[in-house]
Order: structure tokens, then sequence, then C-alpha cells
């Protein structure tokens, strides 16, 4: 249980800003250690090379004056290096071998065994710092001249400093790593209050909206973001539950009246006509009822969006000519003349029911939409610059109102029935929607012009190639139910 909330915690944010933040001070603080730490030790040694360069030069004159004295330049190489003591100083005196002729006391014994590397700088057992120069002037055998003193200091120098600055990174690095954590709840305290919030919601309680900090930063630009997601699926589920009362209420209207006349034939004896009149009506007011479910399920189906849309190809101009002869009746009943004004062959990719229903409801309308002796006509044509299908049905009927005209896809929405003329297909506002959702499952696209008392025109565009590319087809279908 602990070890989960452990695991919980590691893997959060704040934990990570705050493991990485120290892990930086960490490293800036080793490598900035490192860096001092071989800055202190090049100039301690800097400045030990230029004592010995000192020493080196009084000792040269010391045996210049004194050769060939050996007794007064020993003296002289003890007193040197007795001088020095506190730097642990050795000097010596080689000939032309190497070899020690003449050493000071204190000279240790690695110095003796140095060999004949002696020119330049070399480090005698490690631990010291030696210096070598030939002494040449006329008179005198070649001889060398050695210094040396201890590099003792400089390492406890070196490995003072670092000591000290080790403490002193132990005590700051709590406070790196708390500021690193402060930071880090700072940083992290609106997704917090992001997640608590969308923890709280509900799909009934959707009015909490997340507060905007303006600082303009990413945090900021996610709240809004999640805010106008929430707008919107609000938005979503208002207009849901008024579907859902519009529904119901269209569906109560027939059931009301069935029951209502139910209820007045059952108040007394009736004769066998009657009843025949009664079960009419009944009959009349279920079929009603069908259409009207039937639709509510094809725009639920539509609605769920391509992923439960049939694909296959599909000869459009073949729908459209059997929605054509299927209307061609009730237009001349209507005494409107309904005609193809020019039928591109061509394929869409769908689903050919549903299709078959946008080109019916679209018809459907601009019939019952036209005075007699007005015209309705139908156009497909195939644009290749856009590879799409355009379908156009146009009448000269009553046109829709501007203030009308952004809400004739909306569902259940009617314009003034008073415009409508008497219609074998009871209207209930939800044709329109239907094609939308249609439309737009198949990836396409649905606009309306109209004006009023001249006529509308509804356009229709969906992604199409001309029939003559594809190879073998399935054609439009024979047996798509109405
Ligand atoms: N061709 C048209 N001419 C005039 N108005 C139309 C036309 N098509 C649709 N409308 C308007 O849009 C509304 C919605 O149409 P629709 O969704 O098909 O519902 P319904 O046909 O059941 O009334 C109609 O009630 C009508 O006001
Ligand atoms: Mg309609």
């Amino acid at each position: 249980m602990r070890f989960a909330r452990l695991s919980v915690y590691t893997r959060s944010l704040r934990f990570r800003l705050l493991a990485w933040n120290t892990f930086v001070v960490l490293l800036m603080v080793v490598v900035t250690l490192l860096a001092v730490r071989e800055g202190l030790r090049l100039m301690l040694i800097r400045e030990m090379d230029q004592l010995l360069e000192e020493d080196l030069l009084e000792i040269r004159l010391a045996v210049e004056q004194f050769y060939p004295n050996w007794d007064q330049i020993q003296e002289e190489l003890n007193r040197k290096a007795i001088g020095h003591a506190h730097r642990e100083l050795f000097v010596q005196v080689l000939d032309a071998q190497g070899q020690p002729l003449r050493s000071s006391v204190n000279t240790p014994d690695a110095a003796s065994s140095a060999g004949t590397g002696v020119l330049g700088r070399t480090l005698v057992g490690g631990a010291f710092r030696v210096m070598s120069r030939p002494l040449s002037k006329p008179g005198l055998p070649p001889l060398t001249i050695r210094v040396g003193s201890t590099l003792r200091f400089v390492r406890e120098d070196v490995a003072n400093l670092s000591r000290m600055s080790i403490w002193v990174a132990i005590a700051l690095l709590p406070l790196a790593g708390w500021g690193g954590y402060w930071l880090a709840g700072r940083a992290t305290k609106p997704l917090a209050q992001i997640i608590r919030m969308a923890a709280r919601l509900r799909p009934s309680q959707l009015d909490e909206r997340l507060p905007i900090r303006r600082t303009g930063d990413e945090l900021d630009q996610l709240s809004r973001t999640i805010n106008g997601l929430l707008d919107r699926i609000a938005d979503y589920l208002a207009q849901n539950r008024e579907f859902i009362a519009n529904a119901a209420h269209e569906l109560r209207s027939p059931l009301a009246a069935i029951q209502s006349s139910v209820e007045v034939n059952l108040n007394a004896a009736r004769t066998i006509g009657e009843y025949q009149e009664l079960l009419g009506e009944i009959a009349e007011e279920c079929s009603s009822l069908t259409g009207l479910v039937n639709q509510l399920l094809l725009l639920a189906e539509s609605d769920a969006g391509p992923s439960q849309l049939i694909r296959q190809p599909v000869l459009f101009d073949r729908i459209v000519n059997k929605s054509l002869d299927m209307f061609h009746g009730a237009a001349e009943e209507r005494g409107v003349e309904l005609h193809a004004q020019r039928l591109d062959r061509l394929v869409v990719s769908g689903d050919p029911n549903r299709l078959w229903q946008v080109v019916n409801n679209l018809i459907d309308n601009a019939l019952k939409f036209s005075r007699p002796g007005g015209n309705v006509s139908v156009e497909l044509r195939y644009e290749p610059q856009r590879a799409a299908a355009v379908l156009r049905v146009s009448d000269a009927g009553v046109g829709i109102p501007p203030e009308d005209l952004p809400h004739v896809f909306e569902r259940f929405f009617q314009g003034d029935r008073s415009r409508q003329r008497e219609s074998p297909t009871r209207g209930n506002g939800l044709g329109l929607s239907i094609c939308q959702s249609i439309v737009q499952a198949h990836g396409g696209t649905i606009s309306v012009q109209s004006v009023p008392g001249k006529g509308t025109q509804f356009t229709v565009i969906l992604a199409a190639q001309p029939a003559e590319d594809q190879g073998t087809l399935i054609p439009a279908t024979e047996t798509a139910a109405h």
C-alpha cells in the first residue's frame, strides 16, 4: 500500500521536476568543484615553481662563489635547506652523470635515486616538486643544481578546499531540493486543480469552469481548452435533452389520438362500420408512429458517424433516377413539373439506402413547398477539380424566410406550416436534419440557398469519381427500401 503510494508519487510531475532540478544542481556543484580544485592546484604549483627558480639562482651564485671549497658549499646547501624547512626544501649539486656530489641534510632518499633525468621539472617519489638547472661557467666542471620541495601542502590545500566545498554542497543541496520542490509545486498546482475539477464533473452538473489565471502559459491554454470542451459538451447535452423532449412530444400526439378514439368508442355500443372506421384511424396513426420511429432510428444511426456506415461504391446517378421515378406520380398530382436537368454518371463511396433517403427528402420538400404549376429540377454534376459529386435540388416554390434559414437543419424544426401545401408525407421537421447527418457521415456537406417567394436550392457535395473510372461496380441498390 505504502509502496503503491510511493510509486504514484515518484511518477508525478512534481517529483520528476524535483529530481531533475536536484540532479542539475548536483552536477553543477561537482563540475564547479573540479574546476576550482584544478585551478587552485595549478596556481599553487606555479607559485611553488617561482620559489624554486629563486632557490636555484641563489644556490648557483653560492656554488660559483665558493667552488672548489666543498665544505663551504655543503654549509650553504644546509643553511638554505634549513632556512626553508617549512617547505621541506632540499638542495643538491650533481655531477655530469647526474649523481649527487653534495646534498643538503634533509634530502629525501628518493631524490638520491632520481637518476639522470635532471633537467626541467619532475616529481620525486610523487611527493616532491623538483627543478634542475645545469651550471656551466668557464673554469667550473659541468655541474647541475637540483632543488625540490614538498607537494604535501598543495595537496593539503586542495583537499581542504574539496572538503569545504563538499560540506557547502551538502548544506546547500537540501535548499536546492526544497526550492525545486516548491517551484514544481507552484507549477503543477493548476494541474492539480484541473484534475480535482475534472473528477468532480458529472454529465448532469457541467456548469463548473476552470479559473483562467491570465498568465498566458500552457496551463492557461489547457484550462481554456478544457473550458471550451465543457461548453461544447454542455451544448450538446442541452440539444440532446431538447431532442428527446421533442421526440417524446411527437410520439405522444399520435398515441393520444389513438387513446381518445378508443376511449370514445368504448363508451357505447358501435356498429361494425364504426369499428372499422376506428381501426382504420388507428392503423393510420400507427403508420405515422412507425414512420417517426424509423426516422429517429435513422438519425441515431447516422449520428454514430462514419464508423456505422456501410461503404460500397454506389452509382449515385442511378439513385437519383430512382428517386425521380418514385416522385413522378406525386409531382403530377400536385401539378408540379419534376425533371432532371443533368445527371452525370458517377460513383460515390457510401451507403446506398441512406443516400437514397437524402435525395428523397430533398425532392419531397421541393414538391411540398412548390406552388401548382411550379417546377422542381434536379441536377447531378461531376466536378473533376475537386473530385466531387454536386447534387442540386431546386424549386420555384415559397422559399424560406431569412430568419428560418439558419434553423432548417435543426431537429424538429418546421417553418410556418401555413406555407406548406397538403402533402402525403406529413412532415415532422426531421427530414433535413437526417439529410445533414447522413451527408456528414459520408464526409460531405449540405447547404441551402433560398429567396422567399422565388424558390429554394439545396446543394449536396460528396467525394466522387466518374463512373468510367471504376472497374467492377456494385450497382446502386435495387432493393433500397423507403
Ligand atoms: N424546398 C423548400 N422550400 C421551402 N422551405 C423548405 C424547403 N425545404 C425545407 N424547408 C423548410 O425547412 C423546414 C424543415 O424541413 P424538414 O426538415 O424536411 O422538415 P419537414 O419537411 O418535416 O417540415 C420545413 O418545415 C420548411 O419550413
Ligand atoms: Mg421534409
